[in-house]
């Protein structure tokens, strides 16, 4: 049968009632991809969770879905979130598809082109500060005590509980939780939710816990220094957060389940990031590479065991950030005429000017 969306599809796991708002744009039912190349070469068996797959291009859908429903069955017509990008573009989507007004409040200039290219499509109201995310969000959580909009950041608990159905699908899909899950942590929501959702599938179903590998920023690396970050700074804008509000569910996540809070340098995550694309053909945004950086960084020191079964969250679609992409790519377009022989020259090797 048709996939009919997470609030349809999950509803014996999620707080709906026949009065919450049938919304949805398909989101969930992600694919789940096993790397065959990096798991040879790295000896252990890594799948990537593709959530770039989501109708707006990220994990923030299955919480968005849950959020703007919620809202919308309570009585809200305006939904208002801080954002590094994500989260607007799906608080934007979701609150069109529902009708309502949505607004959003981004740093100024630290959000990738793809993410405001589709705030501003779909129709939110875009406030962009000269401050950073956790400013923000500060800012947002203020807002929504006094006026009649409704929070949809991840501190809105129907945030958490549309994204564990992601934990329910790597279970079905690999038959069971894998040895690790492997994640990158921004405001640590995330985490938190994938944490809820494996330990109420096993509960339910008996399919085992993985240990909750997260990875933050260097430059962004609150959890892991156990202290604020004032000014985060990363080429990884998903995640420049310094602040995060779930921190204690992350830690608590991670202190369950025996995982491990590190951190990843840029230049780790942008290297992750060149060669996931160059040898899978898989084009996940540099957050998103997290994850992967997280996993050969803990595959060479030992922290990770060879042989282990892991699956690798991409929370974001490469396409979300072209910039990034041709920035740091070391391949550029090679300029020739527009003449057959020149290209066929080219290609052989032998450039005639
Ligand atoms: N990856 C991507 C692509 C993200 O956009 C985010 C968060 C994360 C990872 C981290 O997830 O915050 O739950 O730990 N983006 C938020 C946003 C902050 O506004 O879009 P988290």
């Amino acid at each position: 049968m048709r996939w009919q969306g997470l609030i349809q599809e999950y509803k014996e796991f999620l707080p709906v009632s026949e009065n919450t708002p049938k919304l949805t744009l398909n989101e969930g039912n992600t694919p789940l991809i096993y790397l065959e190349n990096l798991s040879k070469e790295w000896g252990v068996e890594l799948y990537v969770k593709t959530e770039g797959t989501n109708p707006t291009g990220s994990f923030k859908d299955r919480g968005m879905v849950m959020a703007v429903a919620k809202a919308k069955e309570e009585g809200s017509d305006t939904v208002i979130c801080a954002s590094t990008g994500n989260t607007s573009a799906a608080a934007a989507a979701y609150a069109a598809r529902a009708g309502m007004r949505c607004i959003v409040v981004i740093p100024e200039g630290k959000i990738a082109m793809g993410k405001l290219a589709q705030a501003i499509m779909y129709g939110a109201e875009i406030i962009s500060i000269e401050g950073n995310f956790d400013q923000a969000l500060t800012m947002v959580r203020k807002i929504s005590e006094t006026e009649p909009v409704a929070l949809v950041n991840s501190v809105n608990p129907y945030r958490l509980e549309g994204q564990k159905t992601a934990a329910f699908e790597v279970c079905d899909q690999l038959g069971g939780a894998p040895d690790i899950l492997a994640i990158p942590v921004g405001n640590a929501g995330n985490i938190s939710a994938y944490w809820k959702g494996f330990k109420e599938y096993h509960e339910a179903k008996g399919t085992a816990l993985p240990k909750m590998h997260g990875f933050e920023a260097e430059g962004a690396a609150a959890i892991v220094h156990n202290r604020v970050f004032e000014n985060p700074e990363t080429i990884a804008t998903a995640i420049r957060i310094g602040n995060p509000a779930s921190w204690h569910l992350a830690s608590a996540a991670v202190e369950e389940s025996a995982g491990k809070i590190d951190e990843v340098s840029d230049e780790e995550i942008l290297a992750a990031y060149q060669k996931l694309a160059s040898t899978e053909g898989v084009f996940a945004e540099p957050a998103s590479c997290a994850s992967i950086a997280g996993v050969y960084k803990q595959l060479q020191n030992g922290t990770i065991a060879k042989g282990s079964k892991i699956v690798a969250i991409l929370t974001g679609n490469g396409l979300k950030d072209p910039n990034t992409a041709i920035e740091c790519s070391p391949i550029k377009p090679v300029l020739l005429p527009n003449d057959e022989e020149a290209v066929a020259n080219h290609i052989r090797g032998v450039v005639h000017q």
